[in-house]
């Protein structure tokens, strides 16, 4: 028997929990940057989703927990996500191969901002967060992304003259 093993008495089986106790609290952003980390350093896990369209980013769920999920994206040259919000759930992302560009608001002015996320970086984010991640390199680029609670809906928006403009909801059943 292992030190942390205890024999629990029949008389202290636990009672049932009330509707809605088995959810779990959602994740930190950092534990989503470790978790798409972690699995970007396996790529035997991975590799044989990999799959370049000319239509579209091609994407694979990975991983489908109760409290949170990991999508795979494999992208060519040009495609983009465009501005997107995340249902309200926590999320990190890798890359894996190739280089990503991100586009997000913010700064005293809430200008906007483009970042380099080259292979071997991560970004973590909370869950009002808006951003637009595009393949602006030569090459493909495969990502991973985690999200907590799993993504339920997703809004797109333009960035015009004012600000980001919400222009359409997507939910599960277009994934
Ligand atoms: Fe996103």
């Amino acid at each position: 028997m292992s030190p942390h093993t205890r024999t629990v008495p029949a008389s202290e089986s636990p009672t049932p929990a009330p509707p809605g106790a088995g959810a779990r609290a959602p994740l930190t952003p950092g534990t989503l940057r470790t978790i798409v980390r972690d699995l970007a350093e396996q790529p035997d896990r991975w590799i044989h989703h990999v799959r370049l369209a000319t239509e579209e980013r091609w994407y694979r769920r990975l991983v489908a927990e109760d409290d949170h999920e990991v999508w795979l994206i494999s992208w060519l040259p040009g495609q983009s996500t465009g501005f997107h919000d995340h249902g309200g759930s926590r999320g990190a992302f890798t890359v894996a191969l190739g280089e990503l560009e991100e586009l997000s608001l913010g700064g005293p002015d809430q200008g906007l901002l483009i970042r380099r996320v080259p292979a071997g970086t991560a970004r973590a984010f909370g869950p009002e967060y808006v951003h637009d991640v595009r393949n602006t390199a030569s090459g493909p680029a495969v990502s991973l992304h985690a999200y907590s609670p799993p993504l339920s809906s997703m809004a797109h928006y333009d960035l015009r003259a004012g600000g980001l403009v919400r222009t359409s909801e997507e939910g599960p059943e277009q994934w």
